[in-house]
């Protein structure tokens, strides 16, 4: 048992403490080598307070201790062969239904829209699909409130068009997984109306509600509590007030997120990407978030949330129970949850879930969503490393870059227009080579970018529009503007880029959310018939990746790490080597080395020689 007495390096030897102090330091910006240090590694961790800069007081010491004396496991290290899985080997492309593809004129993308993009999508070599959710919601959060679980949103069609959808898909030799949101529901679920107005009724408690509301803060601003008039109570919402979070300590609770997750595999989709899922279990008695962590993270409350008591229980059960009976694939969404957290929730033999999206790479130590900076891509390399080298065999990482929630990343390395086509490239190339499973965002492919939204009335996001509303308390409106602008979820929410006419072909009426011009240069049509497109260079890519199997199962072994601004690794299986040379930086950079072997695919057409032009990054075959 860990205790304010013990040292600073046995808390770091745990693997639970590991992820915490890491987390701690990425985001203040102070380098891990500081815990290698023997002197600060045989301090006791009550001195740690004094030590990170007073920002963490003796609340979070005990915090620490909480989480690390309640988890006793630790993730077994490699002894077995990687498991062979066809969630290894397929490349996902993530929809956002509302932005994809629109049928009716209504601006708004819908299911018959995906259904004529299908071909699309198999032309670009996917393998699965993930849809964001599509459930019946009234769109506070674009369906992430979800209302019925049984039901298709209006504007995205019908039941007989989802039937028909998977079909198609399935018809593709392609597989389909859907949303799956059970952290919270929306408060016009019937569960939670019922919860309100029958108190008394198996659903009064459903939901998480408190006499008094403690301080905990919802990811979308302001206090996690909303005062509930028909009960005299107060009901958490970690997100949107109209996202009220469910009581999963309540077993027939539990018990219909199971069936619901049933009927929907029964009807043969193919598994699951699971919102939030590391939220699910809150520490009893809901005690007050620790004001310093509070601080340091900018939301209250999570670390009793954020990798709770019965969190493996819960989803230990749910495996057992739903997915394997029926074979399903899960993926969670789990912000916050570091490496070894990760192969606990991951690891084949644990039977929770397939894989995880961690998110501690979207973003450079110190910098958050929200902050307007550039982003070195050597941070990425050396998050890489960590990954492939320590999660193990046992577990397989997720390669991604961008999503819904996060704003385009060619822009935030380098947004000179110049570097677009190269950079876009390079990032499929670290994306679909190292060990792991790639999830391309929609427009991704086309190496999209930022919108140029002009004023905060072309948003739509509730979480920027709340946040936008609490930083004008505190400055000026353009300065609050620029702020959202840099972190808007709505970069990545624009429609995607058909073609050249207008709307870009998403739709014949006036879409949901702006775009700007870009669609003029950028677009499905355009780069389709671009040899040297990079909507042409992903098709390719993925090709490769099919062709050399390495890719899938075999060893990645990075050289010269050392090196500033050169990502270069193998990838190497009893029958063949791949090596991946890649500049991170927008100069040209000397090379110690010519490959070797041949060249299999590059972002520049002729090849270099003594030296590596910007953002370089070519894939060879050696013999
Ligand atoms: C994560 C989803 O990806 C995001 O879009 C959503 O707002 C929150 N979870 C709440 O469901």
């Amino acid at each position: 048992m860990l205790t304010k007495k013990s040292r600073i390096k046995d808390v770091y030897a745990n693997p639970i403490g590991r992820d915490i102090i890491d987390r701690v330091l990425l985001q203040m910006n102070i380098s891990k080598k500081a815990v290698n240090n023997p002197i600060i590694g045989s301090l006791r961790l009550k001195v740690l307070p004094k030590l990170l800069k007073s920002q963490l007081d003796e609340g979070f010491v005990d915090t620490l201790l909480t989480l690390l004396n309640t988890e006793h496991e630790t993730a077994k290290g490699n002894d077995e062969m990687i498991l062979k899985a066809w969630w290894k080997e397929a490349v996902f492309y993530q929809i956002y239904t509302r932005s994809f593809k629109d049928s009716n004129g209504d601006g708004i993308g819908d299911l018959q829209g995906i259904i004529s993009k299908l071909d699309y999508i198999k032309e670009l070599g996917i393998d699965a699909i993930w849809l964001s959710p599509i459930y019946d919601s009234p769109n506070d959060d674009n369906g992430y409130d979800i209302r019925d679980y049984h039901k298709i949103m209006a504007e995205f069609g019908t039941m007989e068009d989802f039937n028909q959808l998977l079909t198609e898909v399935h018809n593709r030799d392609m597989k389909l997984i859907m949303d799956l949101v059970v952290n919270h529901t929306s408060d016009e679920h019937k569960w939670y109306q019922k919860a309100i107005q029958e108190p008394n009724s198996k659903y009064g408690d459903y939901y998480i509600f408190k006499d008094q509301p403690n301080n905990w803060t919802s990811f979308f601003s302001g206090s996690a509590w909303n005062y509930v008039e028909e009960r005299g109570q107060y009901a958490l919402h970690l997100f949107s007030k109209k996202q009220i979070d469910l009581n999963w300590e309540n077993e027939t609770l539990r018990q219909e997120i199971h069936d619901m997750i049933k009927w929907w595999l029964e009807k043969g989709i193919d598994g699951f990407r699971l919102d939030v899922i590391n939220y699910i279990s809150k520490r009893s008695g809901l005690p007050e978030a620790n004001e310093s962590i509070g601080k340091l993270m900018e939301y209250k409350g999570v670390e009793h949330y954020f990798y709770g008591p019965r969190l493996h229980e819960y989803l230990h059960d749910m495996k057992e129970k739903v997915f394997i009976p029926y074979n399903a694939f899960s993926v969670g969404e789990t912000p916050g949850i570091g490496m070894e957290m990760s192969k606990l929730l991951t690891a084949d033999y644990r039977k929770e879930l397939d894989m995880v999206f961690s998110f501690d790479h979207l973003e450079m130590p110190g910098r958050t969503r929200f902050d307007d900076y550039h982003y070195d891509l050597n941070y990425l390399k050396s998050f890489m490393i960590n990954w492939m080298e320590n999660y193990g065999e046992h577990c397989q990482p997720s390669l991604f870059f961008e999503n819904h929630d996060n704003p385009r990343m060619i822009s935030k390395i380098n947004s000179e227009r110049q570097y677009r086509n190269v950079l876009g490239k390079l990032l499929a190339v670290i994306q679909l080579t190292l060990r792991g499973t790639p999830f391309i965002y929609q427009g991704q492919e086309l190496g999209m970018i930022n919108q140029n939204f002009q004023s905060i009335e072309e948003l739509r996001d509730v979480e920027s529009l709340n946040l936008y509303d609490e930083l004008c308390n505190t400055m000026k409106k353009e300065e609050a503007f620029s702020k959202i602008l840099a972190g808007s979820r709505d970069h990545a929410r624009t429609p995607m880029q058909w073609n050249n006419q207008q709307y870009a072909g998403f739709s014949t009426g006036k879409p949901w959310i702006m775009m700007d011009e870009d669609y003029k240069i950028c677009n499905v049509e355009t780069q389709f018939q671009d040899e040297n497109s990079i909507l042409r260079f992903f098709q390719n890519l993925i090709t490769l990746r099919k062709e050399h199997r390495v890719i899938y199962y075999g060893e990645v072994l990075f050289i010269n790490q050392k090196e500033k601004d050169l990502f270069a690794y193998y990838r190497k299986d009893g029958t063949e080597t791949l090596y991946i040379e890649i500049n991170l930086s927008s100069s040209n950079k000397k090379r110690t080395k010519y490959p070797e072997g041949i060249r299999l695919l590059s972002n520049y057409a002729e090849d270099s020689s003594s030296f590596l032009r910007p953002y370089e990054a070519s894939i060879w075959k050696y013999n």
